[in-house]
């Protein structure tokens, strides 16, 4: 989309704005947003000022940083967030999610998708855990955060425009999606059953704390990390440490990796990491 040229602008904003939004998000998400979003994060803010009725972007930060207005800061964080994901992206880590589901003998078995965002790799984990053993009621629980309260709220929907599916088999389709009728055409419901096995909870990757008791079997940490420096990174993996099981696998995004925290975690597959002190105690 062609953006307005500076002096076409509805809102007033300047480089030191776009500074400044740059350096709330990456205090407050830990998101590093790169100069080239300088456009896209006035059109995403726009809406925020519209809202507000206010004039100009110094008016909009100052009220985020002086008011203490909790919801705005959600708003700011929902705004800013990209929530690219689709079902069964990088197909090959559901496969070795449904082998290391079926070897597990604790129940019920914890599973946690950290980035959860509008909830397709969620309800594909479910779906995995469902093929695993064969059920529509497996022995999972499957904990699904994101930073991102209105991605949150399309997950917990469950609901999707049917061009989504696109990934999905036909077989997955028709076991684990009801299509829409009526208004609802066009669109596809994921199963109530899997629902029932996802608890959905805004979660900052950033906190200190999780409050999370864990031990869980698997953490999806996938395309979350590409976002934030190598410092944030390793504070994050040394949080998620503790709460994946000694056995447990830790799912990376297909551009991520974590070769600054070997004394964390070790690769052991695509994209795919094991705790350093279980795989030092193996060898
Ligand atoms: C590109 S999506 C990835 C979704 C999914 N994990 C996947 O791989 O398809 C990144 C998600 O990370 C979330 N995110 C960004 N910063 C976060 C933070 N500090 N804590 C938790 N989630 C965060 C965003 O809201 C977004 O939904």
């Amino acid at each position: 989309m062609t953006q307005p040229a500076a002096t076409d602008r509805e809102f007033t904003y300047t480089e030191r704005d776009f500074r400044r939004i740059c350096r709330l998000i990456h205090e407050h998400a830990g998101i590093a947003l790169a100069p080239s979003k300088r456009d896209m994060v006035y059109s995403r803010l726009a809406r925020r000022l519209r809202a507000l009725g206010m004039a100009a972007f110094d008016a909009y930060l100052d009220h985020l940083e002086s008011a203490g207005d909790a919801e705005e800061w959600q708003a700011f964080t929902n705004a800013l967030t990209t929530n690219l994901t689709a079902f069964f992206r990088e197909p090959h880590h559901f496969d070795l999610l449904t082998r290391h589901l079926r070897a597990q003998t604790r129940r019920p078995i914890l599973l946690w998708s950290c980035a959860a965002s509008t909830g397709e790799e969620p309800y594909s984990i479910a779906i995995a855990a469902c093929e695993a053993f064969d059920s529509m009621t497996p022995p999972v629980r499957i904990l699904a955060t994101d930073v991102d309260t209105q991605v949150l709220a399309t997950a917990s929907a469950g609901i999707y425009p049917i061009e989504r599916l696109e990934r999905v088999g036909d077989e997955r389709r028709r076991r684990f999606f009801l299509r829409g009728a009526g208004p609802y055409a066009g669109q596809c419901r994921v199963h109530p059953a899997l629902q029932q096995l996802i608890t959905f909870r805004p979660l900052n990757l950033l906190d200190a704390g999780y409050g999370l008791r864990g031990p869980f079997a698997a953490v999806f940490c996938r395309n979350v990390m590409i976002y934030f420096d190598k410092p944030t990174q390793y504070a994050i993996l040394k949080r998620i440490h503790p709460l994946l099981a000694r056995d447990g696998l830790f799912f990376a995004g297909h551009s991520e990796s974590f070769f600054h925290a070997t004394d964390l975690f070790r690769a052991c597959g695509q994209t795919v990491y094991r705790r350093a002190d279980a795989v030092e105690d193996a060898a």
